[in-house]
């Protein structure tokens, strides 16, 4: 299958790095990536809150290996954290009462390894993520723990409890309900109040730990949506399929439900109509901003939602060529 194939091919090495120097890669993941820079984070972030948008800016970068290069992560979320907080919109409302931030638990060093065992260095995420918790604290930022594959749910959400029951509190976890176990999670995080946002799921699961078709998915989804909105607090209802959208309004108009009790959330450059259509019928939706040079893995996985936007990817890599692309230059790529 295209969705297993672009998904293996996100994990690999060598496409990643054959596929980061091809001519046009980088206009084509401007699609999906707003920059590279802090500046360009904060830039894209400011122009979407200045509409009306949340927004939740995630520097890219996953999986690292190195603490050198994750103690980086941590000090590009410092500089993030300290920007959002001093920057204003034009009309001069703090930026951070629109803007938080998401990040990934293997960025920060749930990846790195105590020398010679097979446990990941704990003690190193929690001082390498201490400080970026310290920072969002002090500025009042809510910091959303993305979820990634089946491998790291469990450490992630025991990681997770372990700082909420320590008192820390601006922090959320995010559901993918392609996962068997979700529901119970969302029930946990639930009975502590803890924000989720929930999502599908991106990686490619084993049939054991994970519903493999789309109906199932997305029943399970209806199933924890209601649920959260009925027992959770502020959750972020993160999809673009439209069924999914229209289920949580009709549900929380049948339970009485303000739509200042969740948020909707979707993805930087993924169904911009969509986004425009929910800010202007009055609901909250947030837009999740990724920046960062490490962008390979993030748009293989937009690539493998909907591989129809390899047709677009190709396109930009064409429009630089002497071809000059399908459609010719100038031609808007909206989604
Ligand atoms: P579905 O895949 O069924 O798509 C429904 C429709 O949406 C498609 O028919 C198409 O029109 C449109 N669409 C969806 N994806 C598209 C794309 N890439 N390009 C263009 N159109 C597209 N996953 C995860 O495992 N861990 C996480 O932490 C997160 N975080 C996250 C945050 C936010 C804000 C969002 C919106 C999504 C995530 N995801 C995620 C990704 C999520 O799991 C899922 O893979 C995508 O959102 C696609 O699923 P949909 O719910 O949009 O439905």
């Amino acid at each position: 299958m295209l969705r297993d194939f672009l998904i293996f091919l996100s994990e690999n090495d060598k496409a990643r790095r054959f596929s980061m120097n091809a001519p046009g890669a980088r206009s084509m993941a401007r699609r999906f990536v707003a920059g590279e820079t802090v500046d360009d984070g904060i830039a894209a972030a400011k122009a979407l809150a200045e509409q009306g948008f949340g927004v939740s800016l995630d520097v890219l970068g996953e999986s690292v290996k190195s603490r050198e290069e994750a103690r980086t992560a941590g000090d590009t979320y410092v500089t993030l954290l300290d920007r959002i907080a001093s920057e204003r919109m034009a009309d001069g409302t703090p930026l951070r009462e629109k803007v938080n931030v998401s990040l990934k638990l293997t960025q920060m060093g749930q990846d790195i390894h105590v020398d010679g065992s097979g446990d990941y260095d704990e003690a190193f995420l929690r001082e390498n993520l201490g400080r970026v918790l310290d920072t969002a604290s002090k500025h009042d930022i809510f910091v959303r723990f993305d979820m990634e594959s089946s491998a790291y749910t469990q450490r992630t959400l025991d990681f997770f409890r372990s700082l909420w029951d320590a008192g820390v509190h601006n922090i959320g976890v995010v559901l993918q309900s392609y996962l068997r176990r979700t529901e119970a999670d969302a029930d946990m995080a639930s009975s502590l109040g803890a924000r989720v946002r929930l999502c599908k799921g991106a990686y490619k699961e084993p049939e054991d730990v994970a519903f493999q078709e789309k109906t199932a998915v997305d029943a399970n989804y209806v199933h924890v949506m209601k649920r959260l909105l009925s027992d959770g607090t502020y959750p972020g209802i993160a999809t673009h399929d439209e069924a999914m959208l229209e289920a949580t309004k009709n549900y929380a108009r049948e339970k009485s439900i303000p739509v200042s009790a969740y948020e909707f959330q979707m993805l930087y450059g993924v169904r911009r109509d969509l986004q425009h259509q929910l800010l202007k019928d009055g609901y909250n939706i947030r837009v999740y901003v990724p920046f960062g040079d490490a962008w390979y893995p993030y748009l293989m996985r937009r690539m493998a939602e909907r591989p129809a936007n390899l047709f677009f990817i190709v396109n930009a890599v064409l429009r630089e060529s002497p071809l000059g692309g399908l459609f010719g230059k100038g031609r808007s790529n909206r989604t």
